[in-house]
């Protein structure tokens, strides 16, 4: 179903509807307005399941922010384009945009930072520029995630939280570089710009922990330990270049000490890829004296606050939190797509399951399972 990009319509398509916390999702006939100015519709092609969609549709926390669309790991085609928007046409191949790139505020023009002040990380379910929604069920509207909420087949986004990238590649592959991948390999390259022979503890092996295990390993990392309770981690680490898998249930003393014996004190960089800032706290006193740098991603589903012992500052080590990688989306994900159309980086290899949009709910179980890294959700062509 489609409108002319000139006078775009409301779209009827399927989208999942979480209607409470934690509640499977159901397929509903959502209505999905005409794009505003400067956002754009999106027929979505593919989306990934994420942790950070399952925590947060799991989280009482936001009760108040539902019915909700979630989805933020995703690639599609512009349907049609609001008023004012020139960088979009209908058919332009996207990825969205969780953290979005306005291209003028502080942040923006800091070349320091991807935290943009305008179209940041949304948290409370509807679109920046208006705080509405452009979804709804038989009038009734329906609550965004992110600013993207790509568990639908149609989607509107702001101009500023999607980006063009080649129409060649693979938009069933891609759509893993919009988030986990991207934040995994950034986490490894721009922010800790890991140096060749380093030693790095990787805490949690879904796909972001793995793809900073690829990401160290493309560095020329000489050690790199995967930190895992789910035994059957391991096999999948070793594609991905973990030299060292430690499952914390087979040893007595706490992680921390086992990573400090093999790795003569510490390593040089250790990252938090779970969400749970007890670990936070553990890849802090993992690393070295000195020059130890801990890189948390995690998005923590209970208790936000970090607690570690003012020692492990004074002794040198630095904390150092990570979104998107640290990727300007709009400059640097063509850059990514790029390197996987040659083969630089490997994307496929976290695809451990593929499924129709319709099966949604059995994504959400295999990631609740902890039996899958990435679920690719196809939607009906
Ligand atoms: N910062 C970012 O830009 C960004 C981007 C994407 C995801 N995230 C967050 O990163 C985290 C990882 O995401 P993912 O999609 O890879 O999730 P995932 O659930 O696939 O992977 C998490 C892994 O941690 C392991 N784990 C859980 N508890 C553990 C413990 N106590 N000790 C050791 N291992 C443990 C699990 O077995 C699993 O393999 C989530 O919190 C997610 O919300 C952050
Ligand atoms: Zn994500
Ligand atoms: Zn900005």
């Amino acid at each position: 179903m489609s409108s002319s990009t000139e006078h775009p319509r409301v779209i009827t398509c399927k989208a999942a509807v979480a209607w409470g916390a934690g509640e499977a999702l159901v397929m509903e006939e959502v209505e999905v307005s005409p794009p505003h100015p400067m956002e754009i519709r999106i027929k979505v092609v593919c989306t990934s399941l994420c942790r950070s969609d399952v925590t947060a549709w799991q989280s009482q926390a936001h009760a108040s922010i539902f019915p909700r669309i979630f989805g933020h790991e995703a690639s599609g085609i512009v349907e049609s384009v609001g008023q004012g928007v020139s960088e979009f046409e209908q058919g332009d191949h996207v990825l969205t945009l969780f953290t979005g790139e306005c291209m003028s505020c502080r942040h923006c023009t800091s070349g320091k930072s991807n935290i943009c002040q305008v179209l940041g990380l949304e948290r409370r379910g509807v679109m920046h520029s208006d705080q509405g929604t452009r979804f709804s069920v038989k009038g009734r509207p329906i609550y965004h995630y992110c600013a993207v909420s790509s568990f639908s087949e149609y989607t509107v986004v702001h101009s500023g939280c999607a980006v063009k990238v080649s129409s060649v590649a693979p938009l069933e592959k891609i759509c893993l570089l919009s988030c986990g991948v991207a934040a995994g390999l950034g986490a490894a390259w721009k922010v800790a710009d890991i140096a060749g022979g380093s030693t790095v503890v990787i805490f949690g092996l879904g796909t972001v922990g793995l793809a900073v295990a690829q990401g160290a390993k493309l560095r020329g990392a000489s050690r790199i330990v995967g930190v895992d309770t789910n035994p059957e981690k391991s096999e999948k680490a070793k594609v991905f270049g973990i030299t060292d898998f430690i499952n914390p249930h087979d040893y007595d003393e706490p992680i921390q000490q086992v990573v400090k014996r093999i790795t003569d004190g510490g390593a040089d960089y250790s990252f938090e890829c779970i969400g749970d800032t007890r670990m936070i706290t553990a890849a802090l006193q993992s690393s070295c004296d000195g020059w130890g740098l801990a890189v948390t991603l995690g998005v923590p589903k209970v208790e936000p606050e970090v607690s570690a012992h003012y020692a492990l500052f004074l002794t040198g080590r630095t904390l150092k939190g990570s979104l998107l990688g640290g990727w300007k989306p709009k400059s640097d994900l063509p850059l990514l797509v790029d390197m996987y159309l040659r083969e630089e980086i490997q994307i496929d290899e976290f695809i451990t399951h593929n499924l129709s949009f319709e099966e949604i709910n059995k994504a959400f179980d295999l990631m609740k399972e902890g039996k899958c890294l990435r679920c690719v959700l196809h939607m009906p062509k």
